[in-house]
């Protein structure tokens, strides 16, 4: 990203984050130029450093901006168009079971692959779920090919598309590790997960994927799977204690800072 275009990204959100409410509306439509998703990443970064710094309150507005922000110019501005909501814990929507895909070649398909895929890059997540756009289809998408800013420590994972998937654990061995969640802004959790296993499914091309993984990269499919059967990573705690707020959990030693 160009220094000058990223300076004028971050004078927009703290004008923003200042600007009495109600007034959002006239101010992001002053600077159009601007709203693009890249503007949405830069928006998500500046939230997880103000998370980090314990501003909980003023990363949630800027998240809630971003979405709104999504949503609103989805339809009027052309470079936003994937950027999708991401639903948030509590949303009944994220308790359904989704249905497989019964076409791989539909053409509502190619849109869902293609808002999975923005909404992702917007929030920097490192998968996401269909169900967690307000899609009940079996389709989930990991790995951005490169580290990722909300994972540092990870492993980078190669981006792939999983539709219909199937897992089938390889061993008995588990590992417990902590997740977070698009869906579940600001929190991490202990979890415990098959160590090694095999998925299967097609990829977006309609071709067959079938991978025997381990370690972070089976932690993640796990994760995205389970939301296909309205799973959350807090029904999955392995104690109900080792879950709370990322600056908490830091400052506990609990995760690394
Ligand atoms: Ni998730």
């Amino acid at each position: 990203m160009e220094p000058s275009r990223q300076q004028a990204y971050l004078a927009l959100i703290q004008q923003l984050l200042q600007c009495p409410s109600g007034e959002e509306p006239a101010l992001l439509e002053a600077h159009r130029e601007l709203l693009n998703a890249e503007f949405l990443a830069t928006c998500e970064q500046v939230a997880q450093t103000l998370e980090e710094r314990g501003d909980q309150n003023t990363a949630l507005c800027l998240r809630n901006l971003a979405t709104q922000l999504g949503c609103l110019h989805g339809v009027s501005c052309g470079s936003l168009m994937g950027v999708r909501t991401v639903l948030r814990l509590g949303d009944p929507r994220l308790r359904q079971s989704a249905k497989a895909v019964p076409d791989v070649h539909d053409p509502a398909l190619r849109q869902l692959i293609t808002d999975l895929h923005d909404t992702m890059e917007a929030c920097s997540g490192a998968g996401l779920a269909a169900p967690q756009i307000g899609v009940l289809l079996r389709v989930v998408l990991f790995g951005c090919g490169g580290p990722n800013p909300r994972y540092p420590d990870a492993p980078p994972l190669p981006r792939t598309l999983l539709i219909n998937p199937v897992l089938t654990p390889l061993g008995p061995e588990r590992d417990e590790g902590w997740e977070g969640c698009l869906s579940v802004p600001g929190l991490r959790g202990r979890v415990s997960r098959w160590q090694r296993l095999r998925y299967q499914g097609i990829d977006g091309d309609g071709q067959p994927v079938d991978r025997c993984v381990e370690g972070f990269h089976a932690r993640v499919v796990q994760h995205e799977c389970d939301h296909l059967d309205g799973v959350l990573f807090p029904d999955r705690l392995s104690d109900p204690t080792a879950f709370g707020f990322i600056p908490e959990l830091e400052a506990a030693g609990l995760i690394p800072a």
